[in-house]
């Protein structure tokens, strides 16, 4: 990003611009940005003002999921990509609300602002550093279209040579790419150490991680939470201990409804990780009727024991995360699937049964199985016209039981043959 860039921002945020870019919305939505851009440039506005203002069009629009205001934010391409959900940094900004020290909270790499618009709701003032000017600029434009009265200060530098005097907590979201390439696995600009060395300095810290990151990486007396939208795992974060809730881990599901929607539902499952399954610390029995594929920020949290407690289900496999019980129970943090079969995987005798039972669509869910998905479905289901419309939507469950690849026929519990589950909602 260049000089140049910033001053074409600057212009679309003039009500000329502005009009630019409803122009460029409109021709995008008719699917006529080639012929309107033509119009533009014959009618004298710069060829590079015109590619900016179809590139904020774009970029608008793909982040309509992502935040409730989008049509008045602005974004870079790469900034977009590595940007937190206005949802999920909502509801990690809530840590930062409760913290007792009133001073001013930093957001470190602050990108294109998902997160700063979100601290701005707490009400104190922040700090917004990162080293790219056009994002530090788009950044206080977006917490702006939020929180017009935020009290921001945008300091352009490296994060590693601000003075955090006075700063109450900070917030780190390190880049994990670099010139439109992801850095490999557990890379980070500044590196995750250097963040988590904050905490030497700034009372409270939460640093933003890939939800990849090996757990041993997390120090003693932090939180590291997994953050899922819906059944989509999408980060974790460690928590220093003043952010931390008293546990090491934590589960949260959001689940998804409109972007930022003002009652979106927030469930949370806190505890100690599983105990390594050699140690014999997992509840496994015999299937039930039903079967719990659980949220991956359960998985990834280490919490798979902690949700079989809630829920009062136990394990297939004690290396294995499926959960199984009597009773549907209804959770955000697993899909409960009603076994209708349940038999050792032989890919000729699943076949036969889901012949039998006429399914209308077929799910393949696996854990402990190598296998290609893709070649299992064409061996089970050969020919889409095997389907039958009306019939069950069917998921067939691959896992190990007993020691052997095993199959569990599946389907989906109607809604209200299900009891609700005693896991904290927050
Ligand atoms: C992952 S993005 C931040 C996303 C942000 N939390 C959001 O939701 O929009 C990382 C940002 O860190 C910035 N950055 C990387 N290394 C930096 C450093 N050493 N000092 C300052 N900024 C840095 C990049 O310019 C980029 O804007």
């Amino acid at each position: 990003m260049t000089g140049q860039d910033l001053a074409w921002l600057d212009e679309l945020l003039t009500p000329s611009g502005a009009e630019l870019l409803e122009r460029a919305a409109a021709a995008l939505a008719e699917g006529d940005e080639l012929r309107a851009g033509e119009r533009l440039r014959a009618a004298g506005v710069a060829p590079g003002l015109v590619a900016a203002a179809f590139t904020q069009a774009e970029l608008r629009r793909r982040a309509a999921s992502w935040f409730a205001r989008a049509d008045e934010m602005l974004f870079t391409r790469a900034g977009l990509e590595q940007s937190t959900a206005e949802a999920v940094a909502r509801h990690r900004s809530a840590r930062f609300a409760s913290l007792v020290d009133g001073g001013r909270l930093a957001d470190l790499c602050t990108g294109i602002g998902g997160d700063l618009l979100a601290l701005a709701g707490i009400g104190r003032p922040l700090l917004a550093v990162d080293r790219d000017p056009v994002h530090l600029r788009i950044a206080v434009h977006n917490c702006r279209v939020y929180v017009p009265d935020a009290q921001v200060e945008a300091c352009l530098a490296d994060v590693r040579e601000v003075d955090l005097a006075g700063v109450a907590g900070v917030f780190v979201d390190p880049a994990r790419r670099s010139d439109g390439r992801r850095l490999a696995a557990g890379v980070s600009e500044p590196p995750l150490a250097w963040c988590l060395e904050l905490a030497e300095r700034v009372p409270a810290v939460a640093v933003k991680a890939a939800p990849g990151l090996p757990t041993g990486l997390v120090p003693a007396g932090w939180e590291v939470e997994f953050v899922a939208v819906g059944r989509d795992l999408k980060e974790a974060v460690l928590c220093s201990p003043a952010l931390a809730a008293g546990t090491s881990r934590r589960a949260t599901v959001l689940l998804a409804g409109p972007p930022a929607a003002p009652e979106v539902n927030v469930a949370t499952l806190c505890g100690e990780p599983d105990p390594p399954a050699a140690d014999g610390g997992r509840v496994v029995g015999e299937p039930g009727a039903y079967l719990f594929d659980p949220s991956p920020a359960v998985t990834r949290a280490g919490l798979v024991g902690e949700l079989a407690r809630r829920l009062g289900a136990w394990q297939v496999d004690p290396l294995i995360a499926f959960l199984t019980a009597d009773r549907a129970v209804r959770t955000p943090f697993a899909r409960p699937l009603r076994i209708e079969a349940s038999l050792p995987f032989d890919t000729r005798r699943v076949a036969a049964v889901l012949r039998g039972m006429g399914i209308s669509a077929l799910d393949l869910r696996r854990r402990g199985l190598a296998g290609d998905v893709e070649t299992l479905r064409r061996r089970l289901l050969p020919a889409r016209r095997d389907l039958v419309p009306g019939g069950p939507a069917v998921t067939v469950v691959m896992t190990r039981y007993r020691d052997r690849p095993w199959a569990f026929v599946c389907v989906d519990v109607p809604d209200g043959a299900d009891e609700p589950d005693s896991a904290d909602q927050g």
